[in-house]
């Protein structure tokens, strides 16, 4: 039995956390859950968004699985999602991107992952009101963090059999922090010689992915390009309710959805649970449970590739609860 942190979220996360437990209790995953709350609730209760019992929770259990929390636009406490990545120094965010077969998408073949750096950027949270009309962000990037995620994506790209890795950046304009990106992008991938290694800037990126997704294989960005690359690249496979994600650093890691918390949706029972399904099938590897993460994906691709019980993002008219149903029963 293995101790696993959960973090129910808010928005359509505790709704889809339900499930998604419902699921991996059916499979006979061996995971026990340590239940730790965070949030606006929590902040107003416990004086913060992420208090250090959860932090605590997840370096003991050294792994997690979350679902999406939100983040007061504009005013309010800090991202918990970027304090939590930051200070369990989660610094490598993989985002796969790979076609479900029965989910219909202007695109075939897109079989794409993105290594998002996870800790700096302009999620430095450095800002300054200048004067009443002016605004300051800082964007960092540091030759550390830039290689570390490098080296992640090219260890990824060694362990999984990919073939590409392709850096991301503006170092035409950003000259010197994207130019410190690319230069230690080039140092690292020199030390591997067996993968493919090629340059491109993201506004051109942008337009390639939605050109010909199929020719890109790993790539590797900054925080900020990153982050807005995977949600495009969620689109192209059918949405955000499908994308999944990890957050991973040397002493833990924490899995969840690339989505958000969806208020528009929030306590209408139509959620889609896939991407928070998919992570805690990543997470399951990742502990080892490789027969049950196997069980669990046969029995959601058959769901969805049946195609006849689907939540409304995938053109369906089922809930939440009955596309979970559909899922036990294909266990
Ligand atoms: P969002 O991802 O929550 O929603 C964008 C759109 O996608 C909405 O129309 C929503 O209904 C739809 N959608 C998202 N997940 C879905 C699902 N599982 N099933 C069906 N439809 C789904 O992005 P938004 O609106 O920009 O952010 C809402 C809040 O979530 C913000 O406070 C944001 O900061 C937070 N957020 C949290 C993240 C996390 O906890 N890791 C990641 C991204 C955003």
């Amino acid at each position: 039995m293995q101790t696993v942190t959960l973090i129910p979220g808010d928005g359509i996360g505790p709704e889809i956390t339900e499930e998604v437990i419902r699921i991996l209790k059916e499979a006979g995953a061996q995971v026990e859950w340590d239940v730790q709350t965070a949030g606006a609730d929590v902040a107003e209760k416990e004086g913060s968004p992420l208090p250090d019992r959860v932090i605590e929770s997840i370096k003991k259990n050294k792994v997690a699985l979350k679902a999406p929390v939100t983040t007061p636009i504009g005013k309010g406490f800090r991202s918990v999602n970027v304090a939590l990545r930051k200070s369990l120094d989660l610094y490598a965010n993989l985002r796969p991107c790979k076609n479900i077969e029965g989910i219909k998408t202007r695109f075939e073949k897109v079989d794409l992952v993105i290594v998002r750096e996870n800790t700096e950027d302009l999620y430095a949270g450095i800002e300054r009101q200048i004067d009443e009309d002016t605004a300051e962000s800082i964007k960092i990037i540091t030759r550390k963090a830039s290689t570390r995620i490098v080296k992640f994506a090219f260890e990824y790209a060694i362990k999984n059999n990919r073939k590409l890795v392709t850096a991301v950046s503006k170092a035409n304009i950003c000259k010197l922090s994207d130019g410190l990106f690319l230069e230690c992008a080039r140092e690292v991938a020199k030390k591997y010689p067996q993968i493919e290694y090629k340059e491109i800037l993201v506004d051109n990126l942008c337009m390639q992915l939605v050109q010909k997704p199929e020719q890109f294989d790993v790539l590797v960005l900054p925080n900020l390009y990153g982050d807005i690359v995977s949600d495009l690249c969620a689109g192209l496979i059918g949405g955000l309710g499908i994308a999944q994600g990890a957050n991973i650093g040397e002493n833990a890691a924490v899995f969840e959805p690339v989505h958000g918390s969806a208020p528009d949706i929030k306590g209408q029972n139509k959620a889609n649970p896939t991407a928070l399904i998919l992570s805690a099938i990543e997470m399951l590897k990742y502990i080892n449970q490789n027969d049950i993460a196997i069980k669990i994906e046969n029995a959601l691709f058959k769901t969805i590739k049946e195609g006849s019980i689907l939540t409304p993002d995938l053109g369906g008219i089922s809930s939440t609860k009955e596309y979970t149903n559909a899922i036990i029963r294909n266990l």
